[in-house]
């Protein structure tokens, strides 16, 4: 596994819609590899191909609840229900944060590395987390859904 170089909030990959994965090979395994090992180094909670370069429909998620990381290929939202709001940030804007509203919970096909479809639910957070890296195969990014910014405090400005 080696970790790759997270984009930023400002190049062109963030907003162009990824192909469909094809080819359920093993550089696919690679990618989803390096993937994980760079978001559980980065300390986030989610991370989509784009934010690696790479315009290819491939997701990871670990909310960090002992369940391990999910590998979505080809993610689909087939359900969504419920609304929540929340602060929101993103590996590829290190430090900004967001209010945005998200469904309370979704229902997600996908396929495994291995070319297997899935059914996954998610509710909370795990919502939160799919939507999130689902939008940046669109080439949404989580400050385009903004309810509101949270100002950051400038000194001297009463
Ligand atoms: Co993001």
């Amino acid at each position: 596994m080696a970790l790759r170089e997270i984009v930023r909030f400002g190049e062109d990959v963030l907003r162009k819609k990824c192909r469909e994965v094809t080819n359920f090979d093993e550089k696919l395994g690679i990618l989803l590899d390096d993937m994980t090992e760079t978001l559980l180094s980065a300390d986030g909670v989610g991370l989509a191909a784009p934010q690696v370069g790479l315009l290819r429909r491939a997701v990871v998620i670990d909310i960090r609840d002992g369940k391990g990381t999910i590998e979505l290929v080809n993610p689909v939202i087939i359900e969504q229900s419920g609304i929540q709001s929340g602060n929101e940030g993103c590996l590829s804007a290190p430090g900004e944060w967001c209010e945005v509203e998200r469904p309370m919970k979704v229902k997600v096909k996908a396929f495994d590395r291995h070319g297997n479809e899935f059914v996954v639910k998610g509710e909370g957070l795990l919502a939160r987390a799919i939507c999130h890296e689902c939008d940046h195969l669109e080439g949404i990014l989580f400050t385009d859904r903004v309810k509101q910014v949270i100002p950051k405090r400038v000194e001297g400005i009463k």
